[in-house]
């Protein structure tokens, strides 16, 4: 069974890393339009770098939780395919163990150049002046996928959501397109669809579980293990 699983903020909140539109959220804290997008970064570059900065310090402070960790298991121990589409730019689905990750909003730890194109692993400290490591110009910036821009790998997501057996949304309000469509998607390409969020989102999923990432996410893994050793010893 081939499973691609969408996450969002949810799933690291229980890791410390604030979600976005929960109450006290990131974006009532910071206006969208001045830290999160590419009009905010050309007005007011320091700002931007300063509120990545800060994020790339949280997230290096935070660590993977069982949610995180389950996924990694299953991603060892299914037989089938599991890609994990994250909106997160964080990087904890990789330091807690998965592999086949797919960062469509990019990732706090990865750095860009305005001007060519190249990207290398980010510094925990990025300024405006930074020259790029590649063509020198002064124009780099967080590999971050900001409003209005390209997510990245669609083309990806795409393909494999064609192949795939099963789709699971983990930790995300299901509101920000392209991301909040795959569940769609899926359910024209005839997959079944399973939510795990703090709450039901939208009535779009076959299955929906409301609960803690932190407890909802290992004991579907169990399930789906258990299922698997339960048809491999028939
Ligand atoms: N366990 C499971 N789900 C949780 C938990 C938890 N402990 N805590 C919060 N949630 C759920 C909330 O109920 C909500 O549905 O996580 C979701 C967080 O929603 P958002 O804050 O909107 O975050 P997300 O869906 O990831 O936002 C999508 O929007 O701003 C852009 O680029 C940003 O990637 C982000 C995108």
């Amino acid at each position: 069974m081939s499973i691609v699983i969408l996450t969002g903020a949810g799933i690291s909140a229980e890791s410390g890393i604030g979600t976005f539109r929960d109450a006290g959220g990131l974006w009532e804290q910071y206006p969208i339009e001045q830290v999160a997008t590419p009009e905010g970064f050309a007005a007011d570059p320091d700002l931007v770098h300063r509120f990545y900065n800060a994020r790339r310090a949280n997230a290096a402070q935070a660590e993977p939780n069982a949610a995180h960790r389950a996924l990694a298991k299953l991603e060892r121990q299914h037989t089938g395919d599991v890609l994990i589409v994250t909106q997160n730019v964080d990087d904890l689905h990789e330091r807690g163990g998965s592999q086949n990750v797919l960062h469509m909003h990019g990732a706090l730890n990865r750095a860009t150049c305005s001007a060519c194109g190249h990207t290398w692993p980010a510094p925990t400290e990025m300024h405006t002046t930074d020259p790029c490591p590649k063509c020198t110009a002064p124009s780099t910036r967080p590999d971050i996928v900001w409003f209005g821009e390209i997510p990245q790998g669609m083309n990806s997501i795409e393909s494999k959501l064609r192949t795939a057996d099963l789709f699971v949304s983990i930790g995300t309000s299901g509101t920000v397109y392209p991301a909040a469509g795959f569940v769609q998607s899926a359910n024209a390409l005839g997959l079944r669809t399973l939510e795990l969020n703090l709450e039901t989102s939208s009535g779009a999923f076959d299955e929906s579980r409301t609960g803690p990432a932190t407890q909802l996410v290992p004991t579907w893994v169990e399930e789906v293990l258990s299922q698997q050793r339960n048809s491999t010893k028939r």
